[in-house]
């Protein structure tokens, strides 16, 4: 039986997992470090969960989770109705398990959670294919301008290397 609940701390390294499998299906993460990183994510889910920063809800295939839907709480400058935001973010449905309004589901709850957790605003980064199913929930496109930080270049040093010979 397939059922949606709201995720706890004793989730997170199902929704780790399923954080794992996202970012690898995306090709940001590469098999060999899929382990590694879910144990590192888990980690990361228990800490947000401990700081009441995290919302996260899943669909459970009898034991199995195969979705998630889950949003961050941020604090931005003082404004009078509150400073509260959230991210909508890690949304994800196992393959065998989409085009059957799961992923509609779980934002819906997540995004009335975060309403009724005292996020002001809620934002989220949309896949393109995904731009239909936020709209039908009430997001809209804003400009909104990202600055990345690039990684650091690695530093070559500006003298000749030079290397050892026997005796030298
Ligand atoms: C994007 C993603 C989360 C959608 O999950 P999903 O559970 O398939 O989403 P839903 O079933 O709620 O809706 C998807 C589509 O199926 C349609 N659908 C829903 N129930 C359906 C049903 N019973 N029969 C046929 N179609 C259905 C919806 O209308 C929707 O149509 P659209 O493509 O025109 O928007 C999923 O494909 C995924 O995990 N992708 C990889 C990660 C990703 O891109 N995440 C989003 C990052 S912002």
């Amino acid at each position: 039986m397939i059922y949606l609940r709201a995720a706890d701390r004793f989730d997170a390294l199902a929704l780790a997992n399923l954080r794992a499998a996202s970012l690898s299906e995306l090709g940001l993460l590469p098999n060999a470090e899929v382990d590694a990183f879910a144990l590192q994510a888990m980690r990361g889910f228990v800490r947000l969960f401990t700081d009441d920063r995290l919302i996260a809800w899943i669909a459970c295939d009898d034991e199995r989770v195969v979705a998630s839907c889950c949003a961050v709480f941020y604090e931005r400058l003082p404004y009078p109705d509150g400073s509260r935001h959230a991210e909508l973010c890690g949304v994800y449905v196992v393959p065998a398990y989409r085009r059957r309004g799961f992923a509609s589901e779980l934002v819906g709850e997540v995004t009335a959670a975060a309403c009724a957790g005292g996020a002001r605003k809620t934002f989220l980064r949309p896949s393109p294919s995904a731009k239909g199913l936020y709209a039908r929930h009430g997001f809209v496109d804003t400009a909104l301008m990202v600055f990345e930080k690039k990684p650091l270049p690695v530093e070559v040093p500006s003298y000749p290397i030079l290397a050892a010979s026997p005796g030298g």
